[in-house]
């Protein structure tokens, strides 16, 4: 039922010729599009009026083929400017093969391609052709003009394998090639996964289901990946419900199908119907039987009366997809997707109400694609650019179209290539360039041939000397130069490879050259620079000694405090001028409550170390009481410990100048001779994790709301360290044993280690060293190894879903799987329950656990520039929080958690001595 997009007119062209005229460039805009009118005569592009987006011409892209306009009888005051014009490739100058190149892309990423089509009986022959495109090397689709009135595209989704990318028309014999416009829009590397470097995507059929005016495609602005979306609804079997509010998506990084399309859906009229839609396959002459990828979006537009359910099941050829139903969320959405591609002659489809559900199914969009294979391999990309230098320096004006060797049935005239193993690229071995009418010195990109093993060069008008450097080309062989006006003498490189016999220089018929038998004055001296490779390491690493930067949170209230004594003595200063607002405020900034201790003072308040809390890099944690009998945990730092003093220092220093009631708070430190101390108050209900694991001592589940709240108090301790210190500090390891909860269960982020202070201006520090745990380090920052705020907001990304599955980090099931990947496919395909922790015993709210999922998902974004900043965090948990306190929901107090660890304070640390981090600390 779809129509296949490829082949189907659009159903109405917006765009009326547009007024502002800008001076055009063959560059991609700021967001990266490029979108091309071909045929457009002149220099200038102009804004098209419906979508804003500048429009080039098509001058920069392509070296080949005619302009030419639409009769006139095919121009409708409707259709978009772009369509009036087109370039044609017709007659023998043309070739088989003709290829737009768009340049200055980013290799390895992700394009949409989309190649347009009006015919309009431009040429006056009223015959509609039939031609193939090719993205690169790899053969695309056909194109079969349907009617001289239509307006047709071909769109794919593929990998870039270099920084260009080129679409090539060729000629099947069956009329003339022709184009009327050219798109290629950048997507996110983790849209798509279908497509890779062997596989691309061909768009069959984009659907906005629901939406009733015909008129209305959706396209960019509201989907900033200008995908087109066509309205599609059968008002007779089918009823439509929208929604006016903004429709998200959970699983930020497959789909991302826009909130304009997902707020129409359609479902059956008769409420015991399915939703049905049929297409049968399209082979194509290179696929008879086209793989086909499907994609379906579900989102519950209406809110829903308490006991009513709406759960659908899809069955695609009798075969259901999932073995589970899919609720759709409100205002969330749930795509639905397969693997693999599906490969059958008929299509029937159908989104079915389960058993249990009591209101019939729903869908909001849909999207179908068939695969097509990526596999071949352009040139090796160092040939390419030097035979394109080649060319375009002697204007060689063969069928020099495309990729040099590939596809081997279209390599370029006067061109051998290599086409080697499976997987490497083809390499020019030869090129015979004799009696081409070359004019000017022998271009320095021969030598970067540096496959090739026969160069003819004979018979042109070549000046100048002869360049040594191609002595060089390792597997040169014969080089043939005779029959020119080349001067100067045999290079010495030239003359070795002669003399031992791997060179076969053939220079005759140059009656300037100087050669044994032909004496002549010695020229200026030979530029021995040619003959010379200067070797530029690609990458310079720069190894960064980080310099430990005080780190002083100003207190806004305290900051008349004074201490005597600074714990940094003077010779071990880690303290850097410039952070100091002034030199003077030295000690007044200490606070107050930061106690001194003497060591004989520790070993009383710990009963001579006693009772360990737990362990880490630093040594180990005691339990103790104060004079008053307040409990407090003792970090002592042992003599042994691998962890410098100066990161201990750091962590007091930290601890004496922040202050927030989301931040553990320190009590007091000892620099006794060489006993070093750190005093905190004591967390009574230890860390977070063993509550995640139901380690801690009554093993009770936390409920959802006390996660709720820990979630929030935790990212206001954090969005205090990046906002409100100054300068603003890092925390690096950000982590469920790092959140301490005290006797009411308030959470604390601890472990100042390793935390960094960043110039704001700066936006990261530079440090040598991976510091952070496994499961919860930012995979940008390992590959950068520069933290930044938003490593810390990855981090808390996984502490979210640990609140929100009640898994680890890593989960062993059964082979080691980090838990965004497990938390995203299962969210990916709507399916809550299978994260949510089955110990709340569905005692929450669906809908603020879908919404700290997807916060969770958003601040595990695999680039950073995607993840909200704390402080978004914060405002979106406290929405959580609002919407689960105005749920009146019976179950908030219905709690099975008890609470209290009791009085077994063992219990407290002992989480610490497994505790993985790569650089581990015990406590706070
Ligand atoms: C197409 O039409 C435009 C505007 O009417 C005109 O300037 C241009 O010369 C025409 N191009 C061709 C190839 O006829
Ligand atoms: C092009 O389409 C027409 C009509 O759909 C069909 O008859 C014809 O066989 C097609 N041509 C090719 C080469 O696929
Ligand atoms: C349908 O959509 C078109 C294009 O956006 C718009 O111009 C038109 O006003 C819409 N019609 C109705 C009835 O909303
Ligand atoms: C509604 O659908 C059910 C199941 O497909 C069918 O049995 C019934 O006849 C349909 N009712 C109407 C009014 O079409
Ligand atoms: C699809 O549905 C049609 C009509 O209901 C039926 O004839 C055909 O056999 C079905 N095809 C498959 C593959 O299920
Ligand atoms: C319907 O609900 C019952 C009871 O909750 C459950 O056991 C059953 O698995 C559900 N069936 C489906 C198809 O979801
Ligand atoms: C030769 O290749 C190198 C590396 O790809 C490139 O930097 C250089 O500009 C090329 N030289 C010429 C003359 O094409």
């Amino acid at each position: 039922m779809p129509r296949a997009m490829a082949t189907s007119p659009w159903l109405l062209l917006l765009c009326v010729a547009a007024g502002v005229v800008l001076q055009a460039r063959a560059q991609p805009d700021s967001k990266g599009f490029i979108s091309i009118d071909c045929g457009l005569s002149g220099e200038t592009g102009y804004v098209d009026d419906t979508t804003k987006l500048f429009f080039l011409p098509d001058k920069g892209f392509i070296d080949a083929g005619t302009n030419h306009n639409i009769s006139a009888e095919y121009v409708t005051p409707t259709m978009g400017k772009s369509w009036y014009n087109l370039r044609s490739f017709a007659g023998a100058g043309a070739g088989t093969r003709n290829c737009y190149t768009l340049r200055s892309l980013v290799s390895g990423l992700k394009y949409i391609v989309r190649a347009k089509f009006k015919y309009g009986n431009y040429d006056g022959l009223d015959l509609l052709p039939v031609f193939d495109l090719y993205i690169g090397v790899n053969y695309w689709h056909p194109v079969n003009i349907s009617g001289p009135s239509a307006a047709m595209f071909v769109e794919a989704i593929v990998v870039v394998p270099d920084d260009f990318v080129q679409v090539c028309l060729v000629d099947t014999g069956a009329g003339t090639p022709f184009i009327s416009g050219l798109d290629l829009r950048p997507l996110k590397r983790t849209l798509y996964p279908e497509v890779t470097v062997a596989q691309g995507l061909t768009l069959m059929n984009r659907l906005n289901l629901g939406q009733t005016n015909e008129s209305f495609i959706v396209r960019y602005p509201d989907d900033p990946h200008d995908r087109l979306w066509f309205p599609y609804v059968d008002t007779v079997t089918w009823a439509e419900i929208s929604t006016p509010q903004k429709v998200e998506t959970i699983d930020t990084d497959r789909y991302e199908a826009p909130s304009a399309v997902l707020r129409t859906a359609v479902m059956p009229r008769n409420v015991s119907g399915d939703i049905e839609l049929t297409w049968p396959s399209e082979p194509t002459p290179m696929d008879p039987s086209p793989g086909y990828v499907i994609i379906l979006h579900f989102a519950e537009l209406e809110v829903l009366r308490r006991n009513a359910l709406r759960e659908l099941t899809i069955v695609l050829n009798d075969q259901p997809w999932y073995p589970f139903g899919i609720k759709p969320a409100y205002l969330y959405d749930i795509p639905a997707y397969k693997g693999s591609p599906f490969r059958y002659t008929q299509f029937n489809l159908s989104v079915k109400t389960t058993s249990n559900a009591t209101l019939p199914p729903i869908i909001n969009a849909a999207e179908i694609f068939t695969v097509f294979p990526t596999t071949n391999l352009g040139t090796n990309s160092q040939d390419v650019s030097a035979i394109t230098a080649i060319k375009a320096k002697y204007h060689v004006s063969k069928n020099w179209m495309g990729d040099p060797c590939a596809p081997k049935a279209m390599v370029w005239d006067r061109l051998t290539c290599s086409y080697g193993a499976i997987g490497s690229r083809p390499r020019i071995t030869s090129l015979n360039l004799s009696s081409s009418g070359l004019i000017g010195d022998i271009s320095s990109s021969f030598v970067n041939l540096t496959a090739i093993q026969y160069l003819d060069l004979s018979n042109n008008n070549l000046i100048g000397s002869i360049p040594d450097a191609l002595s060089q080309l390792p597997l040169l062989t014969v080089l043939d130069l005779s029959g020119n006006q080349l001067n100067g003498s045999i290079p010495s490189g030239l003359h070795k490879r002669i003399q031992d016999g791997s060179l076969d220089l053939r220079y005759g018929n140059n009656p300037n050259l100087c050669t044994d038998g032909n004496s002549c004055q010695p020229h200026a001296k030979k530029k021995s620079k040619l003959a010379l490779y200067v070797v530029v390491p690609a990458v310079l690493l720069v190894v960064i000694v980080s310099v430990t930067i005080l780190l002083i949170c100003l207190l806004k209230q305290n900051k008349h405090g004074s201490m005597d004594n600074s714990i940094i003595p003077k010779n071990e200063t880690i303290m850097s001028n410039s952070t100091v607002n002034n030199a003077s405020s030295n000690s007044s900034l200490r606070r107050l409550e930061s106690r001194r201790f003497t060591y004989k003072e520790l070993e009383m308040i710990t009963n001579n170390f006693q009772q360990v809390l737990g362990k880490g890099g630093f040594g180990y944690v005691y339990n103790g009481f104060l004079e008053d009998g307040t409990q407090v945990a003792v970090k002592l730092r042992s003599h042994s410990s691998n962890q410098g003093v100066k990161e201990f220092l750091a962590e007091a220093q930290i601890l004496t100048r922040i202050h927030h009631m989301n931040l553990v708070s320190m009590i007091g430190y000892c620099k006794d001779g060489e006993y070093m101390a750190l005093v905190y108050e004591y967390m009574s209900e230890g860390t977070l994790q063993e509550h995640i694991e139901g380690t801690n001592r009554n093993g009770a589940c936390l409920p959802w709301t006390h996660r709720l709240r820990i979630a929030l108090e935790s990212a206001q301790g954090l969005e205090y360290l990046h906002k409100g210190c100054n300068p603003p500090l890092i925390h690096r390891d950000v982590k469920a044993t790092n959140i301490l909860l005290n006797a009411r269960l308030e959470a604390r982020i601890a472990d100042f280690g390793l935390s960094k202070a960043f110039n704001s201006n700066d936006t990261h520090v530079s440090t040598n060293t991976l510091v952070g745990t496994p499961g919860y380090v930012d995979p940008e920052y390992q590959m950068t190894m520069q933290p930044t705020a938003k490593s810390d907001v990855y981090s808390f990304g996984v502490v979210l879903l640990e609140l929100v599955t009640g898994k680890p980090a890593i989960l062993r099931v059964p082979v080691p799987v980090n838990i965004i990947q497990w938390a995203r496919q299962r969210l990916a395909q709507g399916n809550i329950e299978a994260v949510v922790d089955t110990r709340m015993h569905g005692h929450y709210d669906v809908n603020t656990v879908w919404k700290v999922a997807n916060i969770a998902l958003k601040c595990t974004a695999q680039s950073s520039v995607q993840r909200p900043n704390m402080t978004d965090v914060v405002a979106q948990l406290r929405e959580c929080i609002e919407l689960e306190n105005g749920c009146s929901r019976d179950d908030a107090n219905n709690g099975i958690y008890t609470g209290t660890r009791g009085n077994d304070p063992n219990m407290s640390y002992d989480s610490y001595t497994s505790d993985q981090s790569t650089n581990s600390e015990p406590f706070g």
